[in-house]
C-alpha cells in the first residue's frame, strides 16, 4: 500500500482506517513470527522482515547491517526499497575486541594491527557506526546539522541496534531518501518490534549454527579420542592431533613442547622439512611462554620434526618470507601441572578467533591426558625392561657363591648397564674404617693401591657414610675429589657412585667412571642403585656361604678329631689322607663341589671306627678272624652316620667303599674297577700311602723308596693304576722339591 492511499484513507475514515492499519500491522507481525518459527533460511527471513518493515513504515528504503564477529565489521544483510550503493563494510574499531589485542594468554600481539590503516568511511558509514556503537535507537532528521553527517543521503531515518540480551548483532535502518516526511515516535516503536524480531532471528540462527558445529566438533573429537587410545608413541599422538587441527583451524606450522625434568622436547609439525635455522626463527616467540610455563630452568631443548604430508599449506619458504603473523598457544596441563604447550602459527594477520581458541583448548585437554598416558606406558615399559634385565643379572650374580666371583660380576654388570669403561667396587674393611677395593676394571693397579679411602672421606667415603648416591659431571673440578692429581693422571671425569646397603647398613660402594664429563640422569642413578641392592644380596649370600663352609669344616674337623682320640695310632692320619686325596682330585676334571666332597671324605673316611670296640682298635697283636670281621664293619658304620646328616650325605658312598679293591677283592661289596666311585678309589690310594709313610706305635715309617715300590706293587690289584700313576707323579715332584 502506498503512502498516498494510506493517508487519504486516514483522512476520510479515521476510525475504520485506524482499525485496518492496526489489523495490517498485526497480520504482518503474525506472518513474520510464523516465518520465524518455520525454520526459514536466515537471509530469506531477513529479506521478508525488511520488506515488511519498509512497507509498514511507508519508507523509501530499509536495510539490515549485521556484525561479523571475527572482523567486527558491519556488513549488508538484506535490503528493501531504493536500489543504490550502500556501505559495504563499516569497521567499528572502538568496540573491536580482537583476540590479538585482548591481552589474554593464548594470543600474541599481532604487529600489523596498529599499522594497518582503516579504510575511510563515507558519511553514511560514520552514521551507521555511531548508531551501532552507541547502542541507542537513533532518529535522524535533516534538522541534525552535525557537519560529520553532511553528505548522508537520508532526509529522515530510524537507526536501531539489533539487540539480544547480551550483545548487539547488527543494525536496522529505515530511511526516506526522496521525500521529507519525518518518522514519528509510533514509527520508531513499530520499527523496534521488527528490529527485535530480526535480532531474535539472527541470534537463533547463530545458536543453531554453533550447536551444529559443536556437534560436528564433538564427533570429530570423539573419533580422535578413540584413535588416541590406539596410539603407542608421542609422535603418533601429536601427528593425529594436527591431522584433526588442520581440519578445523587453518595454520601453517604447529609446535608441541613437552617438559620432562629440566628438558624440553619440541615437536614441529609441518607439511615439509624445515631447516634448523628456520625452526629457530619461527619459534622465537615460544621461548618466553615456554620459560614461563616450565617451573624449572630448562637445560636442554631437543627438537624433532613430524611431517604431515598431503596437507594443503603454503610452501615453507613462503612461510619464512611472510613471517608468522598470528599464533595461538595453550598450555598442556594434567592435574594442574604444566606438562608442555601446544602452538599454532599462521602467516595471516588475526588468523585465530574465539571459536578456534575454544576448539584448540578442548583438543589440548584431550592431548594432555593422552600424552600423559603414553608417557606412563613408555615409562612402565622401560621399567619392566630394566627390571627384567636386573632380574637376569641378579640371577647371574647369584649363580656363584664364591665372593670374588660375585664381586667381579657386579663390576662387569655395572659397567655394562652404565655404558662405562671403568668401575671399582670397594667394601668396608673389618675395622669398619676403610673402603677396601675388592674388584675393579679399567683402573690401573697403581691408582687403586695409592688411593686408600676412609669412610666419610672424599666422594666415595661420603657415599658410604650418608648412604646416598653421588653423581659428578667432572670429578677433576669437584672440590670433594681426594686424589686430584692421581685422578687426572687416570683420566677420570664423570662419576656415579652408589652405596651398597645391607638392611640399611652401608657395606660398600659401586663406582663407575667415564673418561669424558658426563651428567648421569636420575634414571641411571636409580637403575644403578637398584642394582646395588641386588648386588648386596649376592654379596651377603656369598659371605654367608663362606661362613657356613668354615663352620662346616670345623665341625668335620672336630668329628675327625673324635675318631683319632679312639684310635691313637692314627693320629693325624685323617688330615693327611684329606690332603693327599685333594691333591689327586685336582688332577682330575672335577667340579669345586666334587673336590670339596673328597676333602671331607678324606677327613671322615674312618669315622665308622667310633662303632668298633676299643680292644680291637688298640690291640697290638694280630686280630682274630672275628675281630677282623668286626673291624671290617667300620665303612658301613661310617656311611650310616653320614646318611643321617643332610650335608654329609654325599660323603657316605666314598666312606662306604674306601676299602674296596680295584681287582674286586675288597669289602664290603667286592666292587671292582670303575664300579667303585672315583672318590673312593682316590681315598684308597691316599689311605694306603699314608699308612705306609707315617710312623705307627708298633713300627717306624717305611722309607720313601720302599713305599714307592710297594705302591707300584699294589697298583692294578689293590689300587686303581691310573690314580697311582698320577699320585706318584705328584709325590715325586714334591719329594724332589723338598728333598725329603
Ligand atoms: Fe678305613
Amino acid at each position: 500500500m502506498s503512502e498516498k492511499a494510506g493517508s487519504s484513507k486516514t483522512k476520510l475514515l479515521p476510525g475504520d482506517a485506524l482499525q485496518e492499519q492496526t489489523f495490517k500491522r498485526l497480520s504482518r507481525l503474525s506472518d513474520l513470527s510464523m516465518d520465524l518459527s518455520s525454520g526459514l533460511d536466515r537471509d530469506e527471513l531477513l529479506r521478508r522482515m525488511i520488506e515488511s518493515a519498509r512497507e509498514a513504515l511507508h519508507a523509501d528504503e530499509a536495510y539490515f547491517m549485521l556484525l561479523d564477529p571475527d572482523t567486527f565489521e558491519l556488513v549488508p544483510a538484506a535490503s528493501a526499497g531504493t536500489r543504490r550503493k550502500r556501505p559495504m563494510r563499516v569497521t567499528c574499531p572502538e568496540r573491536r575486541t580482537s583476540l590479538a589485542v585482548a591481552g589474554e594468554f593464548g594470543f600474541a600481539p599481532s604487529p600489523r594491527i596498529s599499522d594497518e590503516p582503516e579504510p575511510p568511511l563515507d558519511p553514511e558509514g560514520i552514521l551507521l557506526r555511531n548508531a551501532f556503537t552507541g547502542r541507542q535507537r537513533l532518529m535522524f532528521t535533516r534538522g541534525m546539522r552535525d557537519p560529520m553527517f553532511t553528505g548522508v543521503p537520508f532526509r529522515s531515518a530510524i537507526l536501531l541496534p539489533l539487540a539480544t540480551t547480551t550483545q548487539s548483532v547488527g543494525l536496522m535502518v529505515v530511511a526516506n531518501i526522496s521525500h521529507d516526511k519525518p518518522f514519528t515516535v509510533t514509527d520508531m516503536e513499530e520499527a523496534t518490534i521488527f528490529a527485535n524480531l530480526a535480532a531474535m532471528a539472527v541470534e537463533h540462527q547463530k545458536l543453531v549454527r554453533e550447536r551444529e558445529s559443536r556437534i560436528r566438533e564433538m564427533e570429530k573429537l570423539n573419533l580422535l579420542a578413540k584413535r588416541f587410545s590406539t596410539v603407542q608413541t608421542l609422535e603418533g599422538l601429536i601427528g593425529l592431533s594436527f591431522e584433526y587441527l588442520s581440519q578445523i583451524i587453518p595454520h601453517e606450522l604447529g609446535v608441541v613442547s613437552l617438559f620432562t625434568h629440566d628438558e624440553e622436547m619440541r615437536y614441529f609439525v609441518s607439511p615439509r622439512p624445515l631447516s634448523p635455522g628456520s625452526l629457530q626463527n619461527l619459534t622465537d616467540h615460544l621461548q618466553d611462554i615456554s620459560a614461563g610455563l616450565h617451573q624449572k630452568p630448562v637445560k636442554t631443548v631437543r627438537c624433532q620434526q613430524i611431517f604431515l604430508p598431503g596437507r594443503e599449506a603454503l610452501p615453507m619458504p613462503r612461510v619464512f618470507r611472510t613471517r608468522i603473523q598470528s599464533f595461538l598457544t595453550v598450555p598442556l596441563t594434567v592435574q594442574g601441572q604444566n606438562i608442555g604447550l601446544i602452538n599454532l602459527s599462521a602467516t595471516r594477520c588475526n588468523a585465530f578467533n574465539r571459536d578456534h581458541l575454544r576448539a584448540f583448548t578442548t583438543l589440548s585437554n584431550l592431548l594432555s591426558t593422552a600424552v600423559e598416558n603414553v608417557k606412563i606406558r613408555l615409562y612402565l615399559e622401560r621399567r619392566i625392561e630394566e627390571i627384567s634385565v636386573l632380574f637376569e643379572i641378579s640371577q647371574s650374580i647369584t649363580s656363584t657363591l664364591v665372593l670374588d666371583e660375585v664381586l667381579d660380576s657386579i663390576v662387569n654388570f655395572s659397567m655394562e648397564m652404565m655404558h662405562a669403561l671403568r668401575c671399582e667396587l670397594r667394601l668396608v674393611d673389618q675395622t669398619g674404617n676403610f673402603l677396601e677395593t675388592r674388584a675393579s676394571r679399567g683402573l690401573s693397579k697403581s691408582f687403586l693401591s695409592a688411593t686408600p679411602i676412609r669412610v666419610g672421606e672424599g666422594l666415595l667415603g661420603s657415599v658410604v657414610q650418608n648412604k646416598l648416591p653421588i653423581s659428578v659431571v667432572d670429578v677433576r673440578k669437584d672440590p670433594r675429589t681426594k686424589y686430584l692429581s692421581l685422578t687426572k693422571r687416570e683420566r677420570l671425569a664423570g662419576l656415579l657412585a652408589v652405596p651398597i646397603l645391607q638392611r640399611n647398613v652401608p657395606i660398600g660402594v659401586i663406582t663407575v667412571y667415564t673418561s669424558k664429563p658426563r651428567d648421569f640422569s636420575q634414571n641411571e642413578i636409580d637403575l644403578l642403585s637398584t642394582f646395588a641392592s641386588q648386588a648386596s644380596v649376592a654379596i651377603e649370600n656369598a659371605r654367608l656361604y663362606a661362613k657356613m663352609k668354615d663352620q662346616y669344616l670345623s665341625m668335620v674337623a672336630a668329628l675327625a678329631a673324635a675318631i683319632e682320640t679312639k684310635d691313637a695310632y692314627t693320629h693325624g692320619h685323617s688330615k693327611n689322607v684329606m690332603e693327599y686325596a685333594v691333591k689327586i682330585a685336582r688332577e682330575f676334571d672335577l667340579s669345586d663341589e666334587e673336590i670339596e666332597t673328597i676333602r671331607y671324605a678324606g677327613l671322615l673316611h674312618d669315622i665308622g671306627k667310633i662303632g668298633i670296640k676299643d680292644v680291637i682298635l688298640t690291640k697290638q697283636e694280630a686280630l682274630t678272624p672275628e675281630e677282623r670281621q668286626e673291624l671290617r664293619n667300620h665303612p658301613k658304620y661310617g656311611a650310616f652316620i653320614m646318611e643321617q646328616v643332610d650335608f654329609l650325605k654325599d660323603i657316605a658312598p666314598l666312606t662306604l667303599y674306601h676299602h674296596e679293591r680295584y681287582d674286586g677283592t675288597g669289602y664290603p661289596l667286592g666292587l671292582r674297577a670303575d664300579a667303585i666311585p672315583l672318590g673312593a678309589r682316590i681315598l684308597a690310594v691316599a689311605d694306603t700311602y699314608d699308612s705306609m709313610i707315617a710312623d705307627r706305635p708298633y713300627r717306624k715309617a717305611f722309607p720313601y723308596d720302599h713305599v714307592m715300590r710297594e705302591m707300584k706293587k699294589v697298583s692294578g690289584s689293590q689300587l686303581d693304576p691310573e690314580i697311582v700313576d698320577i699320585f706318584l707323579t705328584i709325590i715325586k715332584r714334591e719329594h724332589q722339591q723338598t728333598g725329603s
